[in-house]
């Protein structure tokens, strides 16, 4: 019984750690800081907030956030011990081969393609109806046949082109270089920053406590649903652990830029959600764009093209860390010979898996071209918080099996901390509607007759 064995042996966090990767090694704390807060701040607080607390939780979507903050918070702890132990750039995926083995590490790595890859093409699509609204403001208009798909409107629609031409433009970058990539996410992200600070401090000075007077308009059940909802503002703190390889000293670096990123951009998101639902009545926030809504409401119209310049920056900055993820976490997975060898080649020149960065750029774009995207929010949720409750009992596990190996940075209040992360990101999806969890499965389905197809055959694991 050869194969049941292999789909439960792990892999030691020794052997995870100690191979020749070639990738270039030069981010700082900082700039994992800066590329977490880069993945993060995007379409969910530039878009998604009005409608969550138009549709569900009312000015009580503030405490949606704090919820949503608390459930990525737990989780965020436990991904740091994690990632500061095991150090690579196969993040969740690594560190479930360590901990319960290669079926189940197959099974994280490719459930995270539906957080990185598929939230890249999310992300391109909102990118575009940005862009092409910021052109119409001024004279520009494209024909509906080149800014949407086919499968979206299939009487106008053809391809969304802005939508692939940002995905094809940010593989490019990604192929040059790290160092490059990092630089132009800083500007990116400093664009974003700032223009949400000018929001929060511009429009504290209109908000009007009678917009919050009915403040939980929909019930504590509301709440918990636009927590659901937002839940995707928080996605990427985790794509800063994907870049463990590239850093210059992951096992302290690592654990500040997630946690770091993380709480600014918590902090950041409960103040935009409460100055939002103060300066306007929530009833009024079910549109694509809140914020740049709320400023022409309070008559601060020469905000709103700024803000939609800033949404269109930190939209790009979320694509670029997501595609640089997904590119990362293909390369462990060939690493370790689950996928094709041609995932794990590095650029002798740019020291990058330029082959990985483009097959997931072109597959990308191919989806933000021709897809529609209703639902593809609430699968990349599913699959992100799946991730979550994995990791979360991975801190539990690797407590107990190695309870000897160093902590560079240790989870507290372990098994609580875990299982609270467990327990919350389980109520999280259990909220998500019944399709979601289908097409989760057909899914997982796919993976698993690739991985008994290829995998478990090829797998470096069974051939030592
Ligand atoms: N958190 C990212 C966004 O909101 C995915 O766009």
């Amino acid at each position: 019984m050869q194969i049941p064995k292999q789909l439960l042996q792990r892999k030691s966090v020794e052997a995870l750690t100690d191979v020749q990767h070639g990738l270039k090694q030069t981010l700082t704390a900082k700039d994992l800081t800066i590329l977490g807060i880069g993945a993060v701040i995007g379409a969910g607080i530039f878009v998604l907030t009005g409608i969550a607390a138009a549709k569900y939780a009312g000015p009580a979507i503030v405490v949606s956030f704090i919820l949503a903050g608390i459930a990525c918070g737990l989780a965020a702890m436990c991904y740091s011990e994690l990632a500061a132990m095991i150090p690579v750039s196969g993040s969740a995926y690594s560190y479930a081969y360590a901990t319960m083995g290669e079926l189940m590490a197959w099974i994280i790595g490719w459930d995270l393609i539906l957080e990185y890859a598929l939230a890249s093409s999310t992300v391109a699509i909102g990118w575009a109806g940005y862009l092409t609204s910021f052109l119409e403001n001024l004279g520009i208009h494209l024909p509906t046949y080149l800014t949407t798909a086919y499968l979206a409107n299939p009487e106008a629609g053809f391809i969304n082109l802005p939508a692939v031409t940002i995905i094809l433009l940010l593989t490019g970058l990604l192929v040059i270089g790290i160092r490059q990539s990092a630089i132009f996410n800083f500007v990116m992200v400093l664009i974003k920053l700032s223009v949400i600070v000018v929001f929060i401090v511009a429009g504290s000075g209109h908000i009007q406590t009678e917009n919050w007077a009915n403040f939980t308009p929909f019930g504590f059940g509301g709440v918990l649903t636009g927590a659901g909802v937002i839940f995707f503002a928080y996605i990427g703190f985790d794509a800063v652990s994907t870049a463990a390889q590239e850093a210059i000293n992951p096992q302290r670096d690592v654990p500040i830029g997630i946690i770091a990123s993380l709480a600014v951009c918590t902090l950041l998101y409960i103040l935009v959600a409460g100055v939002l639902t103060g300066i306007i009545p929530y009833t009024e926030l079910n549109v694509p764009a809140p914020i740049a809504l709320a400023v022409d409401h309070v008559g601060m119209s020469w905000l709103s093209p700024i803000i939609k310049i800033a949404a269109i920056a930190g939209l790009t900055s979320v694509m670029l860390v997501l595609l640089m993820g997904q590119s990362r976490i293909f390369f462990s997975m060939a690493k370790d010979q689950l996928l094709p060898p041609l995932f794990a080649q590095v650029h002798p020149k740019f020291q990058t898996p330029h082959l990985s960065t483009m097959l997931v750029g072109v597959a990308v774009s191919l989806l933000a071209g021709f897809m529609p995207i209703e639902k593809l929010g609430e699968l990349v949720s599913i699959g992100t918080l799946f991730a979550f409750v994995l990791v979360c009992g991975g801190v539990w596990i690797l407590r107990n099996s190695h309870p000897e190996m160093e902590r560079h940075f240790k989870c507290p209040a372990v098994p609580y901390v875990p299982i609270g992360g467990i327990l919350v990101c389980l109520s999280l999806m259990a909220g998500l509607p019944v399709d979601t969890w289908i097409r989760l499965f057909v899914w997982l389905l796919v993976g698993f007759l690739i991985y008994f197809g290829y995998g478990v055959k090829h797998s470096q694991l069974r051939s030592s």
